[in-house]
């Protein structure tokens, strides 16, 4: 059966009261469309681990810099629903924009300096329209859980910090990063590439392993690490290194020597498209392994 659509908050609530009355858990994955297998890792957890799966479906403009993807972000509206449907997805709340920012919308959630580095160095406002938009989603969903993927990782770290800073009764549920064959990402965005670059984008997730490789032979020192990184990107025809990064995972502060919860991150532009990976390690006295945020 094809999933029920709700278009707004009354309708969503609804049906979410209904479940929650039936004593089942409320499990949400937020997401903008276009489902890959990496949503699928989502939907799946969720259903593990939830009773009533609800999918949101939102091309949310403010994440998006004005000479961002916005307008060709790819929006198969029919092929998301079938695979919610073929998935198990128990609601798909699709709200409009005006839904999501009626019109006088004048409020915004901003962690401070989590927000700053990184890919909101790169894109500065993102993280204001991931927090802003992923709170009123949980605000009006009302789920238990809600599902992320590590494919993100500076997302997954400033909506904890949000979560906890503003007592958000809302548990984040972190998934891996779901890989093609040659161990590319998935992402929305890898369509936008061609063969070519297709070809070598697989050079982010080698410029990890190496990074990675480095630090579980013993190599200590952040810097050698990151000059490994950005070193495998510039030799890749077609690529342009945006950062390469070593540095704590809770804090997202660089480090000179490697301790603790790494995550190494890197984002790089074929093109027009820019895309992101990143490898998350642990650290101790002991030695270093891969690990999970
Ligand atoms: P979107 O890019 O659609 O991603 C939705 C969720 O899928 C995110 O949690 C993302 O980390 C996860 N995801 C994407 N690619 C993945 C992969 N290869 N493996 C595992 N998980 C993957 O992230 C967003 O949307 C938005 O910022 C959103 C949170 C919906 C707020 O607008």
């Amino acid at each position: 059966m094809t999933p029920v659509v709700s278009l707004t908050v009354e309708e969503v609530r609804r049906a979410v009261a209904a479940a929650r009355s039936k004593g089942l858990r409320i499990g949400l994955v937020p997401t903008m469309g276009a489902l890959h297998a990496g949503h699928i890792s989502l939907i799946r957890a969720a259903r593990r681990e939830t009773g009533f799966v609800v999918l949101s479906l939102f091309v949310n403009p403010a994440q998006f810099g004005p000479s961002e993807d916005f307008a060709r972000y790819p929006r198969p509206f029919e092929r998301d629903q079938e695979v919610c449907r073929a998935e198990g997805v128990d609601l798909v709340f699709a709200p409009t924009r005006e839904t999501v920012y009626p019109e006088g919308f004048s409020t915004w959630v901003q962690v401070e300096r989590l927000q700053d580095v990184l890919e909101g160095a790169s894109r500065p406002g993102h993280f204001q329209g991931v927090c802003t938009v992923v709170l009123k989603l949980f605000n009006m969903v009302g789920p238990d859980d809600a599902y992320f993927g590590q494919k993100d990782a500076q997302q997954v770290i400033v909506l904890k910090r949000m979560v906890r800073d503003l007592n958000v009764p809302v548990a984040l549920r972190v998934c891996p990063t779901v890989r093609e064959a040659d161990d590319l990402a998935l992402s929305s965005r890898n369509v936008y590439l061609d063969p070519e670059q297709r070809r070598h984008a697989v050079a982010l997730s080698q410029a990890l392993r190496a990074g990675r490789d480095l630090v579980l032979g013993g190599e200590r020192d952040a810097g050698v690490v990151k000059r490994a990184l950005a070193e495998r990107i510039e030799r890749t025809p077609g690529a342009a290194l945006d950062y390469a990064a070593v540095v704590d995972a809770e804090s997202l502060r660089p480090l000179e020597r490697l301790s603790g919860k790494v995550l190494l991150a890197l984002a790089v532009r074929f093109g027009a498209t820019r895309l992101i990976d990143n490898l998350v390690l642990e650290i101790t006295a002991e030695g270093a392994s891969e690990a999970s945020l």
